[in-house]
């Protein structure tokens, strides 16, 4: 098949394949790997460094006509749907849980589109899985994007002119964004306190030298697949009170939980944020999905009685260069599975192939996106 890569938008700095996986797809099976010009260049990479691996650099609209399979991070925008022809397939990490919009104009071109997100939580699915890759890119900018706001150091310092007290970082969420946070806090030596309410995360939390929040009760279910769940008034609130104890005296909060498909849940409400001190940051990477701080707007920096509050779900976008090489080395993985001999084989037999195709020929295939959009 002929590959083809666009540019990602222009509030995305990533590129979705880089020269050296475009060289391995070749080396796969791919017949011709298309790029458009320019599309890795905000993430580092050169036009002549995917020619040098074998890859043709052409225009948008060569790729478009051209490529059989479509590899794009961000939703294709309505001019390129409009190009794009029935049977044609695109892949990238679409988001259609929460953005139910995406879906509607790739059911009307008959477009054959997979997302990314969509995988199952298996151990086969793991090296393809962008939702970790990108997380982990999150919980690492995260800190350092609070550290640089926060109006004091993350760690102790005993100097001659007196001693510093570390900052108090609050992790809400130990997920993979989590727990890349709370290493990245403790190795710019702050005090780390983490919550969430999934039991395997008190463990992990423990294992990197962070204190774990307790909040007794927490619902768990095997069948929502390593996810969190929603849980009951009576929990929720509990852990309101513990939040609000351990927020009001952090002077960094970074917010990562989520439950996929829903809106976040609300965990740092506006009295604690009126409780910590002035020239604290609250960070919340939750933020498109509604975000965990009340006072969260997505998309931006508010400064709420004296806290800075930062709604950013797009980080992995200022990590051009790592990010694009963890995203192309899980669509490399996936197009092993989707693509073995370099031709795709539809296998919807497949939980990875069928958990992640979220349209093919007018229909929904994801059963995960069909019930949400049977029960919504
Ligand atoms: P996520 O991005 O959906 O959520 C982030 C974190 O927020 C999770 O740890 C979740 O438990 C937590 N959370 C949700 N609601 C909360 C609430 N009300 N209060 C406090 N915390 C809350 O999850 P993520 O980070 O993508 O993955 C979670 C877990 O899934 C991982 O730690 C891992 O165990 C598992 N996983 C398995 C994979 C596989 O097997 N292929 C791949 C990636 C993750």
């Amino acid at each position: 098949m002929i590959l083809g890569i666009l540019k990602e938008d222009s509030a995305d700095n990533r590129v979705a394949v880089i020269p050296e996986t475009a060289a391995a797809l070749l080396k796969l099976g791919v017949k011709e790997v298309h790029i458009e010009a320019g599309a890795g260049e905000r993430a580092g990479y050169r036009d002549a460094d995917y020619t040098a691996q074998g890859a043709q650099v052409t225009s948008e609209s060569e790729v478009l006509s051209k490529a059989e399979l479509i590899v794009k991070i961000n939703p294709p925008t309505s001019s390129q749907t409009s190009q794009l022809k029935a049977g044609q397939m695109i892949l990238g990490q679409y988001n259609p849980l929460t953005n139910r919009d995406v879906t509607t104009p790739l059911l009307a071109s008959n477009v054959t589109a997979f997302s990314l997100d969509m995988l199952p939580r298996t151990t086969r699915a793991q090296a393809s899985d962008v939702l970790s890759s990108m997380a982990t890119v999150a919980g690492y900018k995260a800190v350092l994007l609070a550290a640089n706001e926060f109006v004091g150091f993350f760690p102790m310092f005993m100097t001659a002119a007196g001693t510093i007290k570390p900052a108090k970082v609050l992790i809400l969420g130990a997920g993979v964004a989590g727990l890349q946070a709370i290493a990245t806090a403790k190795r710019l030596g702050a005090v780390v306190e983490a919550f969430d309410v999934r039991t395997a995360a008190k463990e992990e939390v423990l294992s990197l030298g962070a204190k774990f929040v307790d909040v007794e009760g927490a619902q768990e279910s095997a069948a929502a697949g390593g996810y969190a769940i929603e849980q009951s008034d009576e929990f929720k609130q509990r852990q309101a009170e513990a939040v609000h104890k351990h927020g009001s005296m952090a002077d960094v909060v970074i917010c990562t939980a989520q439950i996929p498909g829903r809106q976040a849940p609300v965990l740092l409400r506006k009295a604690t944020v009126e409780a910590m001190k002035p020239g604290s940051v609250v960070i919340d990477l939750a933020a498109s999905s509604g975000g965990n701080c009340e006072v969260t707007e997505n998309g931006k920096t508010i400064v709420h009685n004296g806290v800075k509050i930062i709604g950013n779900s797009s980080l992995p976008a200022s990590v051009p260069r790592d990010a694009s090489a963890m995203f192309s080395k899980n669509v490399l993985n996936f197009l092993k599975i989707l693509s073995p001999k370099g031709e795709v084989v539809l296998n919807f037999e497949d939980d990875i192939v069928q958990g992640t195709c979220i349209t093919h020929q007018g229909e929904v295939i994801s059963p995960r996106l069909k019930t949400l959009m049977a029960t919504s």
